[in-house]
């Protein structure tokens, strides 16, 4: 059974071809009505969400289907005790495909060895979020008009950012790509990334502190919220959570086509004053993302004989 819990359980084939079908579903949206009456999707959320959860379920509803939903950790059996791969098997029963946040590392993956229809993973810990890098590549595509040579620069917590980890994994099979990895020392992107992908590909990247300085040579800003709930302690977050404010003050530099992004939750990362600012695609990024996951889903309920 086909799940996806990281970027790349997708090729990149695969990638273009979901950005070819969103962005078919935005223009025929009407084609798409009734593709998966009947069926039901299950989003299991253990760890707060509004877009993740919210865009999968809209993008169920708008291609016809149904939705079953648990919505907290304490709203389920796993608040007694219920293991991840106990609830998959359940949810089987009743379900088409699982979309699943989960605050630990590895959750989806277990629950997808277990279930029995596609599972989906909506984000696991300070780990990864491939959906989120799905409305990321497809807002990057419409920006832009092309995947690659770029320069990317990630800034904040790169470190318990799960999509920047998702992203970096993701943008790092397209040509001629760079990053500028901007983060406070304690918060850089972990070693595993750097070893892994961006070192074994032979990418280029920059590790810095500075933000503006930085600013001239990007084409993309992708800010983070510093993860307050993967802290170990509170003190450590308040000292770390304001590194990074992007003000129209610190965009003087910017190309005149950077596109500004941000998964979102924003804090405090990018001020108000940039919303109008025609750079800005954070709110872009939140429409794309349901198109994204309606390709998605549409992908693994064919390839599951689903419909
Ligand atoms: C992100 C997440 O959950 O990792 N939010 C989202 O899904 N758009 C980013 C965050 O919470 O900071």
């Amino acid at each position: 059974m086909r799940s996806v819990i990281d970027i790349v359980d997708l090729s990149v084939k695969e990638l273009d071809e979901l950005m070819k079908t969103a962005c078919d579903i935005i223009e025929n949206p009407e084609k798409y009505q009734e593709v998966c009456k009947h069926k039901k999707l299950a989003t299991l959320f253990f760890e707060p969400s509004t877009r993740t959860r919210l865009s999968f379920e809209a993008a169920m509803y708008e291609l016809g289907g149904n939705v079953i939903s648990v919505s907290s950790a304490g709203a389920s059996s796993a608040a007694k005790g219920e293991s991840v791969a106990d609830t998959a098997k359940t949810v089987s029963c009743y379900a088409d495909i699982i979309a699943m946040r989960h605050p630990k590392e590895g959750a989806a993956l277990v629950a997808s060895r277990a279930a029995t229809i596609p599972v989906i993973n909506a984000g696991d810990g300070g780990h990864n979020h491939p959906t989120q890098t799905l409305a990321d590549l497809l807002t990057i595509y419409r920006e832009k008009g092309h995947m690659d040579n770029l320069t990317i620069g990630l800034c904040g917590d790169l470190k318990f950012g799960r999509t920047v980890h998702s992203l970096i994994n993701a943008m790092s099979r397209y040509d001629n790509i760079r990053f500028v990895l901007i983060s406070p020392e304690e918060l850089k992107v972990p070693s595993y990334v750097k070893k892994d992908v961006l070192q074994k590909k032979g990418i280029p990247y920059l590790q810095t502190t500075d933000l503006e300085t930085a600013m001239p040579e990007l084409d993309i800003l992708y800010m983070t919220r510093v993860q307050r709930e993967r802290f170990f302690n509170e003190e450590d977050y308040l000292r770390l959570k304001d590194s990074y404010i992007l003000t129209p003050q610190k965009l003087r530099n910017a190309k005149d086509d950077l596109a500004i992004m941000h998964p979102l939750p924003r804090v405090n990362e990018i001020s108000i004053a940039i919303d109008d600012d025609p750079r800005a695609c954070y709110f872009k990024q939140v429409l794309n993302g349901k198109y994204m996951r309606m390709a998605l889903i549409l992908k693994l309920l064919k390839e599951a004989g689903t419909i």
